[in-house]
């Protein structure tokens, strides 16, 4: 192992919180860009909530609504003309992953003359990697993304069909504050969708890394079977709030840069993922359940060992060998039958898409990350064949 790491967001966590934003704001100006979804956090009164408490602080606020789930490039372009015009001092991100994502790449392009998608990567000659942005708060109301706490953001240019990432230091949100109180009102499904989400986070890093990292592993298994244990709680009763609170904090863990640190892990199922939803605007994670099982059972062959130690020690398994496959496969079916039973899709056949734009899907991938040699990084690294015959074994 040989890392440098930093995490230098603050965290205030627990319910009830949500009545500091104000006091927390106080520290970065006096105007805010309120940046909201579909409306979700006007109908809960979150939104109302949020606002009273800067008021009380003495803190004005503007507004950016309308954030979709896959957010949009020319959505952020609006969000910073508004607090360009505005002259807003500090970014309040009040929703799911879209919202705080939209909302980091805002804070930097409210500062940036050019346009915003030149700080995504997307295979340009030349990336534009911003050197200042606007403070940002992050509010989060959906527990999956992780994106309260870490420095990345997924945006998609509606017009040339690409969904890709931002992923740099400056990004970091200068404080997260993390009521789980405020996730009472995601539908079933969202719920869902948000485990499968924070656990592939973790399934990524720990099956696409080096050897060696005990302690992350031990991490990212704690991350998977917390979920698995309270993920199921919170989707049958939506007002648990300890349940709430426990995937909230297993969100966050999994991407705040622990389970990964120092493993050098590429992140082939969301890549992959990335791309169907550029083109389909699925919700992610529902990509992700459908892939991510496929790609295991594709990766399992290669790196047998490590599939071995997930299916021991997250379903308890025994293997008759380091490399016994059988068992790795196993370990696979479960996680597949997990997923299952929260009610997440794992064919694309219940997304309604068929294999028309396997090839295409692939192709883009590759174009915004390879390794040189047209593949996609992982392990193993993946063709242009490899991962046409994942999706088709997911069909
Ligand atoms: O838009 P509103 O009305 O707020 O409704 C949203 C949206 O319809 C709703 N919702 C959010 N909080 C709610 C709520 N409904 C009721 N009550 C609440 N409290 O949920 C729906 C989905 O919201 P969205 O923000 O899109 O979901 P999520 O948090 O899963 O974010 C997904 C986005 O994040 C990206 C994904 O690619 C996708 O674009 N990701 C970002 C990452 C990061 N920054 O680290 C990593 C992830 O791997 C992911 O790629
Ligand atoms: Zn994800």
């Amino acid at each position: 192992m040989n890392f440098e790491f930093q995490n230098p967001t603050r965290i205030i966590f627990g319910a009830g919180n949500l009545s500091r934003l104000g006091e927390v704001a106080g520290e970065y100006g006096k105007k805010a860009l309120i940046v909201t979804g579909g409306g979700s956090v006007k109908r809960s009164g979150v939104f109302d909530r949020a606002v009273e408490s800067l008021k009380a602080a003495g803190i004005s606020f503007a507004e950016c609504s309308g954030i979709e789930p896959n957010p949009r490039i020319t959505s952020v372009a609006r969000g910073a003309q508004t607090a360009r015009k505005e002259g807003c001092d500090m970014i309040v991100a009040l929703g799911g992953g879209s919202v705080m994502d939209a909302s980091k790449v805002i804070s930097a392009a409210a500062l940036y003359d050019g346009d915003p998608w030149d700080m995504i990567l997307h295979g340009q000659e030349k990336v534009y990697v911003p050197t200042e942005a606007l403070p940002v708060i992050t509010v989060p109301t959906l527990a999956a993304t992780g994106s309260e706490t870490n420095c990345g953001a997924v945006i998609t240019n509606e017009e040339t069909t690409v969904k890709s990432f931002i992923q740099i230091p400056l990004l970091y949100p200068k404080v997260a504050v993390v009521d789980p109180e405020l996730t009472v009102s995601v539908p079933k499904d969202q719920t869902a969708y948000g485990v499968c989400d924070l656990i592939t986070h973790v399934t990524e890093s720990y099956l696409n890394g080096i050897d060696n990292t005990p302690i992350q592993d031990r991490l990212a298994e704690g991350v998977i079977l917390t979920a698995m244990e309270w993920g199921p709680k919170a989707i049958a009763d939506g007002d648990d709030v300890e349940a709430r609170a426990q995937i909230q904090w297993a969100a966050s863990v999994a991407l705040i840069g622990w389970c990964q640190v120092g493993t050098n892990a590429a992140y082939p199922v969301h890549m992959m993922e990335h791309t169907v939803s550029a083109y389909h605007d699925i919700t992610h994670a529902a990509g992700l359940s459908v892939i991510n099982p496929a790609w295991m059972r594709f990766a399992a062959k290669t790196n047998t060992a490590k599939f071995v130690q997930f299916a021991e020690r997250v379903f308890g398994l025994s293997a008759k060998s380091a490399d016994d496959l059988d068992c790795a496969l196993e370990g696979i079916d479960r996680f597949e039958a997990f997923l299952r039973s929260i009610g997440c899709p794992t064919r694309f056949s219940e997304l309604g898409i068929d294999d028309a734009l396997f090839e295409t899907y692939a192709q883009d991938t590759v174009k915004i990350v390879n390794d040189g040699n047209g593949n996609l990084p992982g392990i193993p690294p993946m063709s242009i064949e490899d991962m046409v015959e994942v999706f088709r074994s997911a069909l």
